[in-house]
């Protein structure tokens, strides 16, 4: 079978007017085009195979391993969002995502990672290492001189920031700076801060990555990934992963998550608002030890992230007073807030990281990855507050 180069499989309908904020594009990008009697959403299209004699012509589809109608019309939105010129490429998970882009490590290559970051991707480059494929090192994204330093001789800086789930921010533009220096590619994890947040590829970053589980799709309904770049090189690497690997995205998933995608702005303006009202009452609560939202003028990351993000996203970070089972005792006494591991859903939930052993050891017993929702900000509070009240 060939390996048909992709064309975007519903031509951009419209020109963009260059001036359109993101919030606007999430509503216009990947829509069919704007012709008399064209439905307003695109098609989802359920087929395996196309029609297809002799050898096919270039662009044309074959085989929806390779390509399908409907992967396109959220391919290119989230593209827009981050400012590529090249479409995303999307995958069935987040770590499929991720997987594409650690392939390109040669072997015996070198990768900078952060020493918190989401833990399967650290699982997955431990693993690389652990078959010698790859030495790995880990640094502290918010520990700038450092960070840079450990960057000699390495292949791939990965980044996530704000990370998953200490909250640490990276100054971004001198670490991406200062990787391309040592001859690194770098990948930013932007699945906290979304594109309407934090634009890693305008500050020079090669590749961007999301778990669109998360806030792009937005309703703890599916599971995807999507990677976006710039480089015509780097996609056809990413995309020629995908077709051999076969991570890809079901249909109905990637509609879904383009429907999800249209009220990103909404959600992520509430979510984030009411993160920053939260986090500052819980840093004045009698029942919490430490709070982490870069919001917070006293937080380690505000500085960062007043310089080189338009938000501070809608994940909080939360010691209650009492260690482990005052955190777990106040998980149990929420009502509103779900118990659930993931985030970016619209539903606030919340966890305790180190009830997974495979966590980082560093991450704190007792802290609370609190994912902010967007119900009514006071609900959420007078849930919070009766539940750490209670001990
Ligand atoms: C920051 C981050 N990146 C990547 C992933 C992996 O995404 P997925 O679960 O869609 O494979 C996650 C999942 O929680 C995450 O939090």
């Amino acid at each position: 079978m060939t390996d048909a180069p992709r064309i975007p499989a519903v031509p951009t309908p419209h020109a963009h007017p260059a001036d359109l904020t993101r919030a606007t594009l999430a509503v216009t990008a990947g829509r069919p085009p704007r012709v008399q009697g064209s439905p307003v959403n695109p098609p989802v299209v359920l087929s395996s195979t196309y029609v297809s004699a002799g050898v096919p012509a270039l662009g044309e589809k074959l085989y929806t391993r390779m390509d399908t109608e409907t992967w396109g019309p959220f391919e290119e939105a989230v593209a827009a969002l981050e400012g590529a010129s090249e479409p995303g490429v999307v995958f069935s998970s987040g770590m499929a995502a991720i997987a594409s882009v650690l392939a390109m490590v040669p072997d015996g290559g070198k990768i900078v990672v952060p020493r918190h970051a989401y833990q399967v991707t650290l699982g997955f480059v431990d693993d690389m290492a652990l078959r010698h494929r790859v030495t790995v090192v880990r640094v502290d994204v918010a520990e700038t001189e450092a960070a840079v330093a450990a960057m000699r001789g390495a292949d791939l800086v990965w980044i996530e920031s704000p990370t998953n789930p200490m909250l640490e921010v990276a100054d971004l533009p001198v670490l991406i700076d200062a990787a391309h220096r040592a001859g690194a590619l770098v990948a930013v994890d932007n699945t906290f801060a979304t594109p309407l947040v934090q634009r890693p590829l305008e500050m020079g970053a090669d590749i961007v990555v999301h778990s669109a589980t998360k806030y792009l799709a937005g309703h703890s309904d599916v599971v995807l990934g999507i990677t976006v770049t710039s480089s015509a090189h780097l996609n056809a690497t990413i995309l020629a992963y995908r077709t051999l690997h076969g991570a890809i995205a079901g249909p109905w998933e990637v509609w879904l998550a383009l429907r999800g995608l249209r009220t990103l702005a909404l959600r992520v303006e509430r979510a984030q608002a009411s993160a920053a009202e939260l986090a500052r009452r819980l840093a004045a609560h009698p029942g919490v030890e430490q709070v982490r939202h870069p919001s917070l003028p006293e937080d380690p990351g505000h500085e960062v992230a007043s310089r080189t993000m338009d938000g501070y996203g809608a994940i909080i970070g939360l010691r209650p007073r009492g260690g482990a089972a005052a955190a777990d005792a106040v998980v149990a006494a929420l009502a509103l807030w779900t118990p659930a591991t993931s985030l970016g859903g619209v539903e606030s939930t919340l966890e305790r990281r180190r009830r997974f052993a495979t966590e980082s050891p560093t991450v704190p017993e007792d802290l609370l990855r609190l994912s902010v929702g967007i119900e009514d900000v006071e609900d959420l509070w007078a849930d919070l507050d009766q539940a750490l009240s209670r001990g």
